[in-house]
Parts: C-alpha cells; sequence; structure tokens
C-alpha cells in the first residue's frame, strides 16, 4: 500500500513518535539495505532529537552485500551502530539486541555501580512505508508469544514484546513519510517496490533503472537481457526486451510502456540479481551540496 503524504498527515505521524519517543529508550530506524539513504525520513534526527538510534538495513538479502559492508562502515564512522537483517526470514535478529544493549552498556554500568538492577531496554521501530517494520514485528512476536503487557506508567494501549533478554520492544512502529524533493529518490523507492502506484512515470522509472544498472551493475543488466553488447540508448534497450518477451502494440512494434513495466516489475523482484541504489559515497556528495549551499550564503 502506498500512503499519499499530505502536510496534516506528517503533522500527525510525527505527534505520534513524538509521543511514543517519551516511552523508549533506543529507535531502531528501519530502512531498506539497498537504499539506506532514499529509504529514509528527511527529519529523522530533528525528530527523535538526542534520542539513541540502531540502524536496520532490512532486506538485506536483496542488497549488494558489499555495498550494505560499506554502509555499516560509513554509519559507523558517524557512531551510528548499524546492523544488516533479514527480517522475512529472521536472519540476524540477535545483532539486533546485541547493539541496543552497546548503547546502553555506559549508563547501565553507572546504575550497577550505584547498586541498581538495570531495568529492561525500551525500544521501537521507525521507519517510512514498506520498508519491513510489520514483518520485523511479526518475527520478534513468533519467536516470544508471551508479551509483557502493559507496564505501570505507560500507556494502557502500548504493548511491549519481549526480545532475548535484556530488550522489550512496542509492538506498534511508528511511521514516517519518504523523502519527496529529489526524483532520483522517487525512482529508487519505485524500483524497490516501496512506492508501487502510478505516481511515477514507469518509463522513466525504468529508463532511470536502466542507466543506474548500466552504470554499476553492468554485468547483471548483460546476463537479464542475455546480451554481451549493451545498446548505448536506452529506447534500443526497451525494444530489445519487447522483442525478447514478445511485446508489441498492435502494429507490431514495440510497446515501450508496457516493456518498461516488465523492466520495472522484473527488478522489484530481483531478477537482475542483488542490486544496490544508494551507495555511500553519493551521500557525500549530497552532504558536500548541502554544505555548498551554507557556504554560498555566507
Ligand atoms: P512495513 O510494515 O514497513 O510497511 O513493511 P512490511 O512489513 O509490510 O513489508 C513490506 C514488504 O517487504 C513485504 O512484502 C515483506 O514481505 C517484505 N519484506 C520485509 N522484510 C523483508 C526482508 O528482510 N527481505 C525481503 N526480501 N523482503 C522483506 P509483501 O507483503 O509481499 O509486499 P510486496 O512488496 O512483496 O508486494
Amino acid at each position: 500500500m502506498t500512503i499519499q503524504w499530505f502536510p496534516g498527515h506528517m503533522a500527525k505521524a510525527r505527534r505520534e513518535v513524538t509521543e511514543k519517543l517519551k516511552l523508549v529508550d533506543v529507535i531502531f530506524e528501519l530502512v531498506d539495505a539497498r537504499i539506506p539513504y532514499s529509504s529514509s525520513n528527511p527529519m529523522l534526527e530533528e525528530i527523535i532529537h538526542q534520542k539513541k538510534r540502531v540502524i536496520i538495513l532490512n532486506k538485506a538479502d536483496t542488497a549488494d552485500e558489499k555495498v550494505t559492508q560499506e554502509w555499516i562502515e560509513h554509519f559507523a564512522d558517524r557512531g551510528l551502530p548499524a546492523v544488516a537483517v533479514n527480517a522475512q526470514e529472521g536472519k540476524g535478529m540477535h545483532k539486533i539486541e546485541r547493539a541496543a544493549e552497546a548503547l546502553m552498556a555506559e549508563k547501565f554500568e553507572r546504575q550497577r555501580s550505584r547498586g541498581m538492577k538495570p531495568r529492561a531496554i525500551r525500544a521501537m521501530i521507525l521507519g517510512i512505508p514498506n520498508v519491513g517494520k510489520s514483518t520485523l514485528i511479526n518475527r520478534l512476536v513468533k519467536k516470544n508469544i508471551a508479551k509483557t503487557g502493559n507496564k505501570p506508567g505507560v500507556t494502557k494501549a502500548q504493548q511491549w514484546i519481549k526480545v532475548g533478554k535484556t530488550l522489550e520492544l512496542l509492538d506498534t512502529p511508528g511511521i514516517l513519510w519518504p523523502k519527496f524533493e529529489d526524483q532520483r529518490v522517487g525512482y529508487k523507492l519505485a524500483l524497490t517496490g516501496a512506492i508501487k502506484d502510478d505516481l511515477l512515470h514507469m518509463e522513466e522509472v525504468a529508463g532511470f533503472g536502466l542507466r543506474f544498472l548500466e552504470e554499476h551493475y553492468p554485468e547483471k543488466l548483460q546476463n537479464w537481457l542475455q546480451i554481451e553488447d549493451l545498446p548505448e540508448d536506452i529506447t534500443e534497450i526497451l525494444a530489445l526486451v519487447a522483442e525478447r518477451r514478445g511485446i508489441f502494440d498492435r502494429y507490431r512494434d514495440p510497446d515501450y510502456s508496457r516493456a518498461a513495466e516488465l523492466l520495472v516489475r522484473e527488478m522489484r523482484q530481483e531478477k537482475m540479481g542483488r542490486v544496490s541504489f544508494d551507495f555511500p559515497s553519493d551521500l557525500l556528495v549530497v552532504e558536500d551540496d548541502a554544505d555548498g549551499g551554507n557556504n554560498s550564503e555566507n
């Protein structure tokens, strides 16, 4: 389901998240491992303020492993713990609890030294639609059917799921909106299935996807097309896709529009293999751009 975000929805989402923030020690920011930048909320840091955060790169099974590792290092360099998981198959789940424990270690050590027994770490999942929040929660619930129930002093409606020995997770995630400004972000959200409707022109999305694969993963594109020399022109590639799959219009010309739809569908189904669409090096360019803007004002 694609949610259309209007200012009213955004304000409500922000309010709900801000309320829940009061209940937790740690935020689990869930992003799509293929697009850790494009699938993050543009105002996250402002919204969560100083709250401790673990970045969970979900759907790691679909992303380029080498790039995912680069992202983990990129975040670590900025003091942000990040873990890669596959919520669908329950892989890497233990890393989540461990990362939360590491974040709280200092505080708990202080409490112990004062003779206090640290209580469970309380956490909540936060992320834009379709990054796998419900899947992750269901995965964690299944393993820990016994919920801990309501806590005194905590809003009645909130349920906590016990995860491992030291963690309690809020059973409803916080949902935030995606980035809208950058068209490339929209294309990447569409190519990974986060946006599924017709808000974007499919031929443009397919064109972006083809150019991206040509530049970053040419072998995967060659394999998918079963061709050695890729045509320069995107339209020619789409014509080739149409020919190979028998997608013609009533004049027996290639049907570009349906070929584009097929291409986007197969990219979403990872028919080209594991592909990452955001690289940490792109982000440095974004950060530089932002700095450039500030500098030019001074
Ligand atoms: P949300 O709560 O954040 O909105 O996301 P949700 O859990 O509904 O997950 C969105 C889609 O992503 C689901 O596919 C889900 O199965 C898939 N997904 C979640 N975690 C993983 C993962 O680790 N790996 C992979 N490969 N997929 C994952 P769906 O319901 O079938 O929707 P569709 O997008 O396939 O149509």
